[in-house]
């Protein structure tokens, strides 16, 4: 049973709430899965009516959730829940009507007192929304308390850092959840099980059987409209520092005897701390940078991100990043992870890739046969599966060994979406798939070289074009290894 709570959602008339917050809610609301006393306050600095604000939210179904809304008074229960406020998130007086209306909200509705604070809103407000937050008294209340907090945290390890502190003035460390959305996608969560609830790929998750690791994310949008943000970000800040490392910690993580929420962040937490730091020098030989060019994209010729409006010609900002990366301990010594991500790029798609050492010749294999890999094969995005690839003799084709795929997929529309299973984890209480301060400070940590490394121009700017897998110097660093992105 979830507890009656008040959702105060901070930038509810942005783009955020819109595509993912009120689709998410419904679709749980569909489900049976939020509380039966349950009450949205949206807050923005646009003078709106419940009226328009509920008629927002609709309009935000209708487009953007998973499952449309056919049953016309289902949606009027469900939009009842909504009510508006303007509010100056600088302005402390504002917070003190706030306070006042939702007490009245609470005593109407019989919550006790619960809040759960969702900071949708561009990171620069963060700090004074949160000193309000306190300094009303919006954050005592009799029930539990909780944030929810949008990317981006910090820029570098230092405002990151001082993020927190500020934070940490409101919230304590068990009431904070930091969204990375990539945390909360199906496949991602799903990594658990395929370790727990397999021996098989138990028993091989170790530098005696695994030969690499991939990751890649990645994307055929270019950047969107958002130069001013991404001029100031690349896919270091935007991707790197949390999506591809928490993907990274996900998969190399070894799941602790007791299951909870500690142990397995404390494992997360070891997984950041082995992983090797680059010497500015070396930096060069392992990270590759890269910026799209012009090119074309399912037919659409599209410009290079030096002509993109609002972005200088002269930007070397990246749109792509790739690495190979080593985690010193005792499981992945040895193994090279790869991650690459990358804008305007071939394909739309998110996969980790777990490459295993080749089976070693035998009586039983004749000399001529090359034989594959075993490769395990987890879909992200935008497809979720599971391929396992194997070595079979074919009858059909004379007994000849060949790679066969085992497979789990699924089409998308009948998955929760990420931000579904992360608003569900909050209102639960469960922050298993949220960011922990110290997974991000440990990432913030490894990433500030290379961000140097940027800043100081040390590292060629690859160019390549749009449409491409990226950069030659990306396939470079695994053909050095003897691999190739799978
Ligand atoms: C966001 C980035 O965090 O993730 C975007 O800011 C990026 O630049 C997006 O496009 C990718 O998310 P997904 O879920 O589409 O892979």
């Amino acid at each position: 049973e979830l507890d009656s709570v008040t959702l105060v959602l901070f930038g509810s008339t942005g783009d955020l709430a819109k595509r993912k917050v009120f689709p998410a809610l419904y679709n749980l609301f569909l489900d049976g899965k939020i509380p039966d006393s349950f009450s949205v306050i949206g807050l923005g600095r646009r003078e709106w009516s419940n009226n328009v604000f509920q008629t927002h939210v609709k309009e935000s179904l209708t487009t953007f959730s998973r499952r449309l809304p056919t049953d016309h008074s289902k949606m009027e229960r469900f939009i009842q829940a909504f009510q508006y406020s303007t509010l100056d998130v600088n302005n402390d007086k504002e917070y003190e009507k706030l306070l006042e209306m939702i007490r009245k909200n609470e005593e109407e509705l019989n919550i006790p007192e619960n809040r759960l604070f969702y900071l949708s809103v561009a990171p620069q407000l963060f700090d004074a929304i949160t000193m309000n937050i306190k300094k009303s008294g919006l954050s005592s209340t009799k029930g539990w308390k909780r944030l929810i907090i949008e990317k981006p945290f910090g820029e570098d390890l230092k405002s990151a850092q001082q993020l927190n502190k500020k934070l940490s003035v409101a919230f304590e460390e068990d009431e904070i959840y930091r969204i990375d959305h990539y945390l909360g996608k199906s496949m991602i969560q799903n990594l658990e099980a395929l370790k727990f609830a397999n021996p098989v790929i138990k028993a091989l998750w170790n530098n005696q059987h695994i030969a690499n690791v991939q990751i890649t994310a990645s994307e055929t949008v270019g950047i969107e409209n958002r130069a001013d943000f991404y001029e100031q970000s690349g896919a270091i800040r935007d991707m790197v520092q949390n999506h591809m490392l928490q993907m990274l910690m996900m998969t190399a993580v070894h799941l602790p005897k007791h299951n909870s929420v500690k142990s397995i962040r404390k494992e997360k937490r070891k997984i950041m701390e082995s992983l090797q730091a680059f010497q500015i020098e070396e930096i060069n030989s392992h990270v590759v940078r890269g910026q799209y060019d012009s090119g074309e994209i399912l037919g659409e010729s599209v410009v290079g991100y030096t002509e993109e409006q609002e972005v200088d010609e002269t930007s070397k900002t990246d749109t792509f990043f790739a690495a190979r990366v080593q985690i010193e301990d005792p499981f992945w010594s040895g193994v090279p992870f790869y991650i690459r991500t990358g804008k305007r790029m071939k394909e739309k798609s998110t996969r980790i890739v777990i490459e295993f050492k080749k089976p070693l010749k035998c009586a039983y294999i004749a000399q001529r046969e090359e034989l594959s890999p075993n490769i395990l094969i987890i879909e992200v995005s935008p497809n979720e599966g599971v391929f396992f690839q194997l070595n079979s003799r074919n009858p059909l084709k004379g007994g000849e060994i060949e790679p066969i795929i085992v497979e789990f997929s699924t089409s998308q529309k009948e998955i929760p979406e990420a931000y579904e299973l992360l608003l569900f984890d909050a209102l639960q209480g469960d922050q298993t798939f949220f960011a922990h301060w110290s997974e991000l400070e440990l990432s913030w940590k490894w990433i500030q070289p290379i961000l140097e490394a940027f800043k100081e121009d040390i590292l060629p700017l690859h160019l390549y074009p749009s449409g491409s897998t990226g950069p030659k110097a990306a396939d470079q660093l695994l053909e050095k290894d003897g691999f190739t992105w799978w």
